[in-house]
């Protein structure tokens, strides 16, 4: 099979073709140690894990080509809906050894997966249970941030980012929405209910500079990208 060919799409954001078939890929903060099975890629030293877009909204965003992407080396993010850890794991690796990720989950379950597998080799991941309806409870733990990363697919999507943004988020920093209709409404149509959150997002301050569907990846999301002025 033909060498891995690498380009890097943002910063420590890669696509990897290789065969014929092109991969979304982060490079690996902990060689030799995957998180949920996902395949590796060693070129010129380095080991590259793919991201997959069916697993990841954010993975989606990208390959869906999202104009901005705050995150990178150095970022400090708060992620609201880290579940068990698969986009945080890619996340980890963005923000790199001077960055750091507050992964936050109600979920007990999904947590004791993030610690398992993800948080104990990652040391610039810092696991937080609790409820993204109360940032103040979990205020303590957390600093401030220059993106806040929700993906809570709850039916107050966009209150739940404006309450953390508005604690958390320093100024001029990103507001990553990503918007799951058929949380908010199962019968009203998807394009009106993304517009709904944005203007939940703009009355808050958060100047949305970019909305982008998320299909065929995700059916009914869109993703919203949004800047505290
Ligand atoms: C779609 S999943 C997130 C998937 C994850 N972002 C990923 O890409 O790997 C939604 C997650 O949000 C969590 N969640 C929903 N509402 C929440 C809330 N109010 N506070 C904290 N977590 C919440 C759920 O427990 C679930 O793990």
């Amino acid at each position: 099979m033909s060498a891995p060919q690498l380009d890097e799409v943002f910063p420590n954001i890669f696509k990897v073709r290789q065969g014929g078939v092109e991969y979304l890929a982060t490079r690996n903060l902990t060689p030799g140690r995957t998180f949920y099975g996902e395949p590796t890629f060693t070129i010129d030293g380095q080991e590259y894990r793919s991201w997959n877009p069916t697993r990841s909204k954010l993975a989606a965003a990208i390959m869906k080509g999202v104009a901005l992407q705050p995150i990178k080396p150095g970022s400090n993010v708060l992620y609201l809906g880290a579940a068990s850890g698969t986009t945080v794991s890619h996340v980890s690796d963005i923000v790199g050894d001077s960055g750091h990720v507050w992964a936050l989950d109600f979920s007990a379950r999904s947590l004791r997966d993030l610690l398992d597998k993800v948080s104990r080799y990652r040391v610039n991941v810092s696991p937080i249970m609790g409820d993204a309806r109360r940032p103040e409870e979990y205020a303590v733990l957390v600093s401030r941030v220059d993106v806040v990363f929700a993906d809570v697919a709850q039916p107050n999507q966009a209150e739940i980012m404006v309450k953390n943004a508005s604690l958390f988020l320093k100024r001029g920093g990103h507001a990553m929405l990503s918007i799951k209709s058929r949380s908010i409404d199962v019968v009203g149509r998807p394009s009106e209910i993304y517009r709904s959150q944005v203007e939940v997002l703009e009355g808050a301050g958060l100047r949305v500079s970019q909305l982008i569907s998320l299909e065929p990846y995700e059916k009914d999301h869109a993703m919203a990208i949004a800047e505290l002025a």
